[in-house]
């Protein structure tokens, strides 16, 4: 099934009533949003943990990287540029990171807090080639907006 993302939305902002706490918002996100939609296959945060490195948090699916440099892979590009990554072909991609080998699209978000500063990317894969479209990053990125802006 594909995920109604007005329902999502108002599921998480429910859930997420209150919360302040960082990992405990991002694993939640990540639950809901991992099992709102069989096109996604693994579902979870890298948080920025030092000037230019990201670390692995909170996620859903198979063992994920647990460091990434900003000029690594997908999610160092989408913490390094600012922009979100809509990748329809991950072997496409120069640098993709494989943490699965049936991984064929992604995409990534950055996840800016209430004072503008990056904290996190946001990475969605799936086993489906060309699986995101930008109705996925618009929501997506409007549900992130809620909850950590
Ligand atoms: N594919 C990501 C790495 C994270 S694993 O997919 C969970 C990248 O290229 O940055």
């Amino acid at each position: 099934m594909r995920v109604d993302y007005t329902e999502l939305g108002q599921r998480i902002r429910a859930v997420a009533e209150g919360e302040t706490d960082e990992v405990a918002l991002m694993a939640t996100l990540a639950c809901e949003i991992h099992h709102s939609d069989e096109r996604f296959d693994w579902t979870g945060f890298y948080r920025v943990v030092a000037p230019e490195l990201l670390k692995i948090g909170p996620y859903q699916g198979g063992h994920g990287c647990l460091t990434i440099p900003f000029d690594k892979g997908v999610c160092g590009a989408a913490a390094r540029t600012g922009e979100t990554q809509l990748v329809p072909d991950v072997d496409a991609f120069p640098g993709h990171i494989a943490c699965a080998s049936s991984t064929r699209s992604e995409i990534v978000l950055p996840v800016w807090n209430g004072s503008g500063e990056l904290i996190a990317v946001l990475d969605i894969d799936s086993d489906q080639p060309d699986a995101f479209d930008a109705q996925d990053a618009e929501a997506l990125a409007d549900i992130l907006k809620a909850v950590f802006g």
